[in-house]
């Protein structure tokens, strides 16, 4: 298994990348995340929080498991988990492999992840097995687009996943969760209007163990 590597520079330039674009993500995405993340548990695992972004659509006293290998994004998101009266239980582990006990939570949230994990298929069935059954995976993620988004894609894909740490702004999100062996998936596609193109093509909802 490929395992994800922090760059040392771009690690930071990305947890920095994060923090200044927090704001403009909430713009972007906080409507459609408040929705989704309604009527979360106590406890949950999320998959690459990086600096935290989705922090502050949970309920005060919160535990979430984080699933973070990158060592850049933590101060920001231990910062981040403190202002919002969240209990971060940070694991620096991928999540291909994140060690937890098999059927052990109600709830994994995964927003912009399953296109830089190296292996987003390994990670949904790694998802799939930690969850209880009936649990739910919530799921926000760019994926490949079609026409002019599928052109700029082509042509930005390198640099993007070269800034980005492995960002795959190509990758088939839909087909590989469709794929994993959930019972149901609750799926919308949609554009978003952001100024960043290649990335307005994509995927949220519920996947359901
Ligand atoms: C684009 S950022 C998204 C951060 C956050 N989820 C959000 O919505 O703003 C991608 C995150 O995935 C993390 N990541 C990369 N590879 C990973 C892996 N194999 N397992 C878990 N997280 C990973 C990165 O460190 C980074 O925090």
């Amino acid at each position: 298994m490929t395992v994800y590597q922090a760059n040392p520079v771009r690690g930071r330039l990305n947890s920095l990348t994060f923090r200044l674009l927090d704001r403009y993500a909430h713009h972007l995405l906080g409507d459609r995340k408040q929705a989704l993340f309604a009527d979360l548990p106590e406890t949950i695992a999320e998959l690459g929080p990086g600096t935290g972004a989705n922090f502050r659509y949970y309920r005060p006293g919160t535990r979430v498991i984080a699933i973070e290998p990158n060592p850049h994004m933590r101060s920001a998101l231990t910062a981040h988990a403190a202002a919002r009266g969240i209990a971060v239980d940070l694991r620096a582990r991928p999540a291909e492999d994140t060690g937890l006990p098999s059927a052990s939570v109600d709830v994994v949230v995964c927003t912009l992840v399953l296109c830089t994990v190296p292996d987003p298929l390994a990670a949904v069935r790694e998802t799939l097995r930690v969850l209880r059954p009936g649990g739910r995976l919530i799921f926000v993620e760019h994926v490949a687009g079609e026409g002019g988004y599928a052109r700029l894609q082509r042509g930005l894909a390198r640099p993007w996943r070269w800034f980005f740490e492995g960002c795959e702004v190509r990758r088939d999100t839909e087909h590989i969760l469709r794929d994993a062996g959930f019972t149901e998936i609750k799926l919308e596609r949609y554009t978003l209007k952001s100024v960043f193109g290649p990335i307005n093509p994509q995927i949220a909802g519920v996947a359901i163990r």
